[in-house]
């Protein structure tokens, strides 16, 4: 089938799974914080050996990058450091009062926003007071996002020092016509400069985030975009479809959407940089994904072990996840939550000694058995059942299984290569929550 028909059918409002139930189709109404805390400490109770993963959202960014989908605060008055680090801080001692004990930590990542909005000597007193009551496992995987125009060599230093070893830079694209749409700046000079410091200092795995889609975006920009991340070599790259919510996001309403390229053109886009990649060594993984074969990402995938979280693909798995600060997701494995939205709805929460906990979702034994099935889809592109695959996921596969995007054979779900463009809506056909309550009102952005 040609690509302009397979997009008209399967270009669709599609979820990217990061999680299982999606955060639209969570069952807040029964969920409190007394029930979280009882479903984390059982989780605890089994998983503890193992440790925990930590996720600190720091939202703060000096200006709007209006492409943006993240949660963040614009502001340049950086006296904000120091109050929401206080709150982080915290919130963190009421997770460690509850768990009874200081916990293993295996996984830090620092998201954002812009972490390093913070200054170095900041985020050393967070990160040291974050250690000082835990264990810090010495082979934790530590991650930071950076912007490259506002990375020092002192964020560099003083994150390596404590234990971080990967930096993931926010590029998204180099051509000054798309950096002028999204208002985001940064020249190929300073990410080489970033990056060459970053391994210098013995940081292990770099990555850069890039975005196809783009307003203003061509062919002929993305194609120098490429080639300048090529010659840059950082060992993971992630290549997201841009989503384009403005529903949600009044940023992206700075500019419309006759300067959105999309359908055949997007399209066209993705296979470029993934054709790109791939002839320049890069292996594909998972959805928007790609990675040297050296890099852990890669070899977690090859070993079956790759995982998809709030943050994406990920080469360390726990069974608990907290995320700390405003907005953050915690997973225990059987629960989900939310934390407030706002800065000051959070940070009001922890004044008042709770949880910021706002909402969340307590998963059944159906919602456990079809998150596995989505994470394999998404992390080993294909997954198997005990039993017959059920009658109604089979109805809702033929499409794609006429199409060639997807085959089955005996218990076996399997994502075809030219599937792959497609994950996302294979894995549509497991979400039984949005079957039976299909949406009134757009919530996704498109798949493609
Ligand atoms: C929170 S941002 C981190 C950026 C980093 N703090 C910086 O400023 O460089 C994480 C990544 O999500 C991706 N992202 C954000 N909004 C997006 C959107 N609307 N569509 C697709 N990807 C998006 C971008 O690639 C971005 O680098």
């Amino acid at each position: 089938m040609e690509t302009t028909e397979l997009l008209r059918k399967y270009n669709i409002a599609a979820p990217r799974y990061t999680s299982y139930p999606t955060v639209p189709y969570w069952n807040n109404q029964h969920f409190n914080e007394g029930q979280w805390k009882s479903r984390l400490l059982s989780a605890y109770a089994q998983h503890r050996e193992e440790g925990i993963s930590l996720y600190i959202h720091l939202p703060f960014c000096e200006s709007l990058c209006t492409y943006c989908g993240c949660n963040t605060r614009i502001t340049k008055n950086h006296g904000v450091e120091l109050p929401y680090i206080e709150a982080l801080l915290q919130e963190w001692k009421m997770y460690v009062a509850l768990l009874g004990e200081q916990p293993k930590i295996k996984e830090i990542h620092l998201g954002g926003g812009t972490p390093t909005f913070f200054s170095a000597t900041n985020l050393q007193q967070l990160l040291q007071s974050i250690a000082g009551a835990a264990q810090f496992d010495t082979e934790a995987a530590c991650s930071f996002e950076g912007h490259p125009d506002n990375t020092t060599a002192e964020h560099l230093q003083t994150l390596y020092s404590l234990g971080f070893k990967r930096l993931s830079l926010g590029i998204q694209d180099f051509d000054p016509k798309v950096q002028y749409m999204i208002n985001r700046y940064q020249t190929p000079a300073q990410v080489k400069h970033i990056t060459e410091l970053a391994r210098k200092m013995g940081y292990q795995s770099i990555n850069y985030d890039l975005i196809y889609g783009l307003p203003g975006q061509n062919m002929e920009g993305l194609t120098r975009t490429i080639d300048e991340v090529i010659g840059l070599k950082p060992d993971r790259i992630a290549f997201y479809s841009y989503a384009h919510v403005p529903w949600i996001k009044a940023g992206q309403r700075h500019f419309t959407e006759a300067d959105i390229p999309q359908g055949n053109e997007k399209f066209a886009l993705y296979q470029k940089g993934r054709e790109m990649l791939v002839a320049a060594g890069y292996e594909e993984i998972g959805m928007d994904h790609f990675a040297l074969p050296t890099d852990s990402l890669f070899i977690a995938y090859q070993q079956n072990k790759l995982h998809r979280n709030f943050m994406g693909y990920t080469d360390q798995h726990t069974q608990i996840l907290l995320g700390l600060g405003v907005s953050s997701i915690s997973d225990c494995g059987t629960a989900f939550a939310q934390n407030a939205k706002t800065v000051e709805e959070y940070k009001q929460y922890i004044k008042d000694g709770v949880l910021a906990v706002q909402k969340g979702h307590l998963l059944d034994a159906e919602d456990l058995s079809i998150r596995r099935h989505i994470l394999s889809l998404m992390c080993q592109n294909s997954t198997c059942f005990e039993t017959e695959v059920p009658a109604q996921v089979m109805q809702r596969l033929q499409p794609m299984i006429e199409d060639r995007l997807v085959a089955i054979r005996n218990r076996e779900v399997k994502i075809l290569p030219l599937g792959r463009s497609f994950l996302r809506n294979t894995c549509m056909a497991f979400d039984d929550r949005l079957w039976q309550q299909q949406p009134q009102t757009q919530l996704f952005s498109a798949a493609i």
